[in-house]
């Protein structure tokens, strides 16, 4: 039986007043309905204290957006694993599109920040995707298997209960244009077995593998219905209380 895993990624937006407010509503919709999955919200670093707070005494999950490798050190701008669990974070996304798209994350950093995540305990969200134009080439797989196998180079076996993978298809992120279920699966399914080949068939059987990209209240019980797709990471409708909820509800 794998994990069902529903994050929110909240990208830069919400101050801590608002933190409190969206997780309020959030905690509100929940309130009473046995939970499926474990739920998971991502707000900015400055967020982060606030939404610990507000998650107290619940079965929700706080994580950041992103880690830097170091331990501390002079990295002007950037926050360590030991930061983020000092503050109550059990997560980290790591590898999101926007960071390799927009602020020079490679393969080699994301498996840095990989690294130093789980070596201070925290739980990882790693994300791949392709761009439109790689799958127009038809080199989807290549892409995904590479970002996986690079990210989770010096990741054992043993520390693969500690990382979700999230396959992000990079033309789906905040255009509205979904994966199919059908497109979603066959990509999950390619990073399952890619981690099989990397480690062992049983690990990769117990990988929560989530979709995400345009999910939202309307689409999410279909993408969720596909036999490898464990979860989603929500992004513009993970703003909204009553959306997140449905798609945490979709979880059966
Ligand atoms: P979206 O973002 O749901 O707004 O497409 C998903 C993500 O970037 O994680």
């Amino acid at each position: 039986m794998r994990k069902y895993v529903i994050a929110g990624n909240w990208k830069m937006n919400m101050t801590p007043d608002q933190t409190k407010t969206l997780i309020d509503g959030i905690k509100a919709e929940l309130f009473a309905s046995e939970l499926k999955a474990e739920v998971v919200i991502c707000p900015p670093f400055i967020d982060l204290a606030a939404a610990v707070e507000a998650c107290k005494d619940t079965k929700i999950k706080v994580g950041a957006q992103n880690v830097h490798w170091a331990e501390k050190g002079a990295f002007t701008g950037e926050i360590s694993a030991d930061m983020l669990k000092a503050v109550g974070a059990e997560y980290v996304i790591i590898g999101h599109s926007e960071r390799r798209q927009y602020f020079g994350e490679t393969d080699i950093t994301v498996n840095q920040r990989v690294k130093a995540a789980i070596a201070a305990g925290l739980k990882v969200i790693l994300c791949v995707g392709e761009l439109l134009e790689e799958r127009e080439q038809g080199i989807t797989a290549e892409i995904v298997a590479k970002q996986t196998k690079i990210a989770l180079m010096g990741v054992t076996a043993e520390q693969m209960k500690d990382v979700i993978i999230a396959y992000e298809p990079v033309w789906a992120i905040g255009t509205g244009k979904t994966a199919s279920s059908e497109q979603a699966d066959e990509v999950c399914e390619i990073i399952r077995n890619v981690v099989a080949t990397l480690y062992c068939g049983k690990t990769a059987e117990e990988l929560t593998i989530q979709y995400g990209g345009s999910m939202n209240a309307a689409n999410a019980a279909e993408l969720l219905s596909m036999p490898n797709v464990d979860g989603g990471l929500i992004g513009g409708a993970s703003l909204k209380s009553a959306d997140f909820a449905v798609i945490v509800k979709a979880v059966r």
